[in-house]
């Protein structure tokens, strides 16, 4: 069977998080330290070559030059709005390939010409529309050349 990149960086996630099982040998209550797992995690990306492209304020993005995915890790607390076929920006918004609430791997969207994308969804939904949603030029990009979202609020 042929393993993939994603996969291969999933089985890592998995292997930081059994690293960081609490053990507590007075009840049954062994817990995963998601803070623990999180900070191993990252070693291992950079390890891995991979890059800290940007901190937002609910998490930390990693990627790497060759690849076509991104890796996030949440701030704790931080979790993302899900997507939802109720409302319009649906199909713009780039599917996740893995999400457990601690972690996201999401396909990596072309961030040139970022206005451009900006004014496509500007001209279809209104700016009071993008700013209630929070589709704006850092959130934005371009996959398989149509406009993409990867970050948004839908509440
Ligand atoms: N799928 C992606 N493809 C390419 N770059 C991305 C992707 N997701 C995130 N980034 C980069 O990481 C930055 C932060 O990502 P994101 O918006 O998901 O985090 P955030 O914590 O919500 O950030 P902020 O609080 O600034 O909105 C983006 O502005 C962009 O530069
Ligand atoms: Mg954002």
């Amino acid at each position: 069977m042929k393993i993939n990149k994603t996969d291969e960086v999933v089985d890592l996630w998995w292997k930081c998080k059994i690293n960081s099982i609490l053990f507590d040998p007075l009840y049954s209550t062994n817990k995963v330290d998601y803070m623990l797992a999180k900070e191993k995690f990252a070693k291992k990306l950079i390890e891995q070559k991979f890059e800290w492209i940007a901190e937002g304020v609910f998490k930390k993005v990693f990627s790497k030059k060759n690849i076509d995915f991104v890796v996030k890790t949440y701030n704790s607390g931080a979790v993302d709005d899900k997507k939802d076929k109720r409302f319009k920006l649906d199909k713009y918004c780039v599917d996740s390939i893995y999400f457990d609430g601690a972690i996201l791997i999401q396909p990596k969207v072309k961030r040139n010409k970022k206005n451009k994308a900006y004014e496509f969804f500007e001209k279809k939904w209104g700016k009071h529309y993008c700013e209630l949603h929070d589709i704006h030029q850092e959130n934005i990009g371009w996959l398989n050349n149509k406009p993409a979202i990867f970050d948004f609020m839908t509440c």
